[in-house]
């Protein structure tokens, strides 16, 4: 029998042709999904990443409560028109530590993945206490509640603690000193040697403009002043040789 008939046999019977079928799906399951559970890590490292700063994931916390996701999506994808407004499109790794990540999809508003450094903060603190006062056409909700909330501070090293368990690599120094860096990082005056040796390119400022207080603005500035500011695109694409 040549092998085309033994295959003609396959075709008339049906029970055969869906075992021989499910046979084949297996195997060619098995391939595609057996490797996934022997690689470290799926996504690919780039230089430059670390995890956020207290400041910045208190910032972050305040981002997901008041849900800033539900207008703003944090992924540039890989389009002409996207990557000429925002800058380079994301990188998986730069969302590594995010829990949860904040990709999104609703776009009511512009997409703030690398919204850092783009503006000043005395200009974030004006547009989040009234958008309307720095671009008038703006339907984004005023947020000037923030000026007088208190960062709750202690007991913040429990949320690094919480993203360690997810993977973050958050170290035992960080994680002592989370309660300190939170309040140095607001505060120019502070020695700051310790929280930029753990967090490299943290950024240092009274980012409300109020000494007198670590308030939710503060963090959630320090948020948005991070975004996108760690992966040097400059030398990222000579090593990845691509773009
Ligand atoms: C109802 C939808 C809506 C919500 C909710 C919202 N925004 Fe916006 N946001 C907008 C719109 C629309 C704009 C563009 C106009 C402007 O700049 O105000 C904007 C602009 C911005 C910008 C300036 C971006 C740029 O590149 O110019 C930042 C930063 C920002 N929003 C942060 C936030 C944060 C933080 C929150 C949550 C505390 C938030 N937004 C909640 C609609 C929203």
């Amino acid at each position: 029998m040549s092998l085309l008939k033994k295959h003609s046999t396959l075709e008339k019977n049906a029970t055969l042709l869906l075992l021989a079928s499910l046979a084949v799906v297996t195997v060619g399951g098995i391939v595609e999904i057996v490797p996934l559970f022997y690689l470290q890590n799926t996504i690919e490292k780039v230089e430059g990443m670390r995890p956020y700063t207290p400041l910045e994931l208190a910032g972050r916390d305040i981002y997901i409560r008041e849900g800033c996701y539900a207008c703003h999506s944090q992924m540039i994808r890989p389009f002409r028109d996207e990557v000429e407004r925002y800058g380079h499109y994301s990188l998986a790794a730069e969302s590594m530590y995010d829990h949860s990540f904040q990709w999104g999809s609703k776009r009511t508003g512009p997409d703030l993945a690398r919204v850092g450094d783009r503006y000043s903060n005395e200009w974030h603190v004006q547009h989040m206490i009234e958008p309307r006062s720095v671009v008038p056409e703006s339907v984004m909700p005023s947020y000037a509640f923030l000026m007088d909330k208190p960062v709750s501070v202690k007991g913040f090293s429990t949320h690094l603690v919480a993203n360690r368990r997810v993977g973050v690599p958050y170290t035992d120094d960080m994680i002592a000193n989370a309660e300190a860096d939170l309040r140095a990082q607001a505060d120019p005056d502070a020695d700051t040697s310790g929280l930029e040796e753990r967090y490299p390119k943290a950024k240092v400022a009274d980012f409300d403009g109020n000494r007198q207080a670590l308030t939710e603005m503060d963090a959630l500035i320090a948020y948005l002043q991070v975004l996108g500011t760690l992966v040097d695109f400059s030398t990222y694409d000579e090593a990845a040789g691509y773009r």
